[in-house]
Order: structure tokens, then sequence, then C-alpha cells
């Protein structure tokens, strides 16, 4: 039995969409559960057939046989939430805390001066969260529309670990998007590193087995904030690592992989595994690779450079967009 969380380690979009769906059909966890802001966070999820962008569901929707579920901490979008369980099919196994806060309207207009000022995603959740603090926010148990989707997610959780069932706990954004952690004001609304991700589900510190924390083979950032070494548009795309934000479209601004936030980031989540992603975009003849010896040397010593230096084990490399274009060195 394992209770597994995923967060990422610099600012969001490392990836942790693929991953997260990997180890919800790789692991069999009964349950998989969201944690983090809101939807401000995009993931993308390629299979064999499609590919699936997702700001509220939980990425293990993928697996058919785990429920996935939206902690109490998590403010939620009604209408996006509705759209994508019916266009993932995901019906019938999609649940809610019923006090998941609702983001609004309004939430989403007040949103427009933080996307000038800090280069907000304008979805309404830092509003959302400031109303919660405030205790004016409604929540999920009010709102109609999801009343068939309404849970105890703590207690669901809690029972299946007591169960000895394996369960999922996905972060979303960043360490360095953390309110807390991060490179404030340029953040999120909330703490999005492993315990603020636990806490926002209800399971607690002595619950959890695992902390993987997912790094992409470079960094990259969307909206304002520091970016160490950050290289010119022309350099990112010349190395092929210009992308577009998932929730926005906005351009993202990419650095080499940066081992100092890197290690700050282990710290903060006490990590005990390390994801490493696009693995094959720094090194091209790795694309699609399944086995770590059939990675190239220069590869190989990427991936050792980074368990000497952060002393914690690289178990899940990515090596492609598609789920099974991974190699997972685990066990
Ligand atoms: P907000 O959370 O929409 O207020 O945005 C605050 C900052 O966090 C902005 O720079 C956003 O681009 C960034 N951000 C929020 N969520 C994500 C995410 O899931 N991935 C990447 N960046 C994010
Ligand atoms: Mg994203």
């Amino acid at each position: 039995m394992t209770v597994t969380v995923v967060v990422g380690g610099f600012f969001g979009d490392e990836g942790k969409g693929k991953i997260i769906s990997y180890l919800a059909q790789k692991d069999s966890p009964v349950i998989i559960v969201r944690g983090g802001a809101g939807p401000n966070a995009g993931h993308t999820i390629c299979d064999e057939h499609k590919t699936y962008k997702v700001r509220m569901l939980p990425c293990g929707f993928l697996n058919p046989g785990a429920r996935v579920m939206i902690g109490p901490g998590v403010v939620v979008n009604p209408k996006i939430l509705l759209q994508e369980i019916d266009e993932f099919g995901a019906k019938g196994r999609a649940l809610i805390d019923k006090k998941c806060g609702i983001i609004e309207d309004s939430h989403i207009s007040r949103d427009s001066d933080l996307k000038s000022k800090i280069g907000s995603t304008g979805s309404g959740t830092g509003p959302a969260n400031a109303d919660r603090a405030m205790r004016e926010l409604k929540m999920a148990e009010d709102v109609e529309s999801l009343s068939a989707l309404l849970t105890d997610v703590p207690g669901e959780i809690n029972g299946a670990i007591s169960a000895g069932r394996n369960v999922l706990i996905e972060g979303t954004q960043g360490t360095f998007l953390s309110l807390w952690h991060g490179t404030y004001p340029f953040v999120t609304s909330k703490d999005v590193t492993a315990s603020g991700i636990c806490a926002d589900v209800g399971v607690g510190p002595t619950k959890v087995d695992e902390v993987i924390v997912v790094f992409k083979a470079y960094v990259t950032r969307v909206g304002d904030g520091m970016l160490n070494g950050e290289l010119a548009a022309e350099e990112a795309e010349a190395r092929g690592w210009s992308e577009v934000g998932t929730v926005t479209g906005r351009p993202r601004r990419a650095a080499d992989f940066d081992f100092e936030l890197a290690g700050r980031a282990v710290m903060l989540n006490g990590a005990t595994q390390i994801s490493l992603t696009k693995l094959d975009v720094l090194f091209p003849e790795c694309a699609k690779k399944t086995a770590y010896d059939e990675l190239s040397k220069q590869a190989q010593s990427f991936v050792e450079e980074i368990e000497g230096r952060l002393a914690t084990p690289v178990t899940v490399i990515g090596t492609g967009p598609a789920v099974r274009d991974i190699i997972d060195r685990r066990s």
C-alpha cells in the first residue's frame, strides 16, 4: 500500500500531468485526488488516441477503474468541471468535497487587475481564495448543479488508506509559485508544496509514503517573476524549448535546469524521489526510450548529476509526450 504525492519542482508545467497519468494507470490507485489552487492550472496528457487538456479534473481520469476527486482546499469553477467530466467520460466516478470553494463570474472579473499586476491566469482563483479567507465564499454544497458530485473527500481517502489501498495525490502549479515559498508577489494564491497539497485533500503527514517532485529537464515560467538565466526567446526557440501555457496560451519563458532551485524544491517538499520530464528535448537521441540503459551516455550523466547533487533518486523519466514514453526505475 502506498500513498504518493506528486508535485511540481519549479514554476508549474513540469509535465506533471503525464507523470500522474502514468502512475494512475501503472500503480492502480483506487483514488486519485487533486489538491492545489484551482482552474488556473492546466495539465496536458497524451495517450495513443488523443491529447487531453484538463483544468479541474484530476489527471488520473484515464484510469477508468479509479475514482477521481478534488479536495476541499481547491476552488472549483463548476462550468469547467462539469464540462470536463462530460467530455472525458468521468461521469459517476468524479467527486468533489462539499467544502470546495466556488468560483463565480465576479471572481473572474476581479482577477483582471492581477493579470496586469503579476501575470495571473485570470481564472478567478486568487479572488476566490481571498473571499474564502474572508469567510464569504460560496461552498460546493450550496450549488445545485454539483449536488451529484459531493462527498467527504478526506473521509474517502483516509478510508482507502486504512483499507490498505494505493492513493495518488496530485499537486498543481509548482514549488516556486507557492504563496509561502515562491517568488512573492509573482506567485499563486495558495501553498502548493507537498504539505499544502496534503492539507488541501485532508491527508496528514504521517500517512504519506512517497513524495515525487517533478522537474523538467529545463525550466520554464509563464507570467511575470524572476527566472535565473532566462534565455532570449530566439535562443529558447533554437533549442526547441519554446512552449505555450495550457490555460493562457502565453509563451513560456525558458532557462537551463537550475540545480540550486531544484535542491531547494527537494528540501521544501521532503522529496523521496525525482521525476525528470522532457529528457528527449535535451537529448533527442533518447526520444521514446523505455529503458535506462538505452539512454545515451550524455543523458545518463545528466540524470546521475541530478541524483548526485540533489541526493535523491531519479526514478521516473519522461522521454516523449505520450504516457507510454517513460522509463520507470522504481523497485
Ligand atoms: P494565478 O494563480 O492565476 O493568480 O497566477 C499567478 C502566477 O502563477 C502567474 O504567473 C501564473 O502564470 C502562474 N500560474 C498559476 N497556475 C499555474 C500553473 O498551473 N502552471 C504554471 N503557472 C501557473
Ligand atoms: Mg500546466
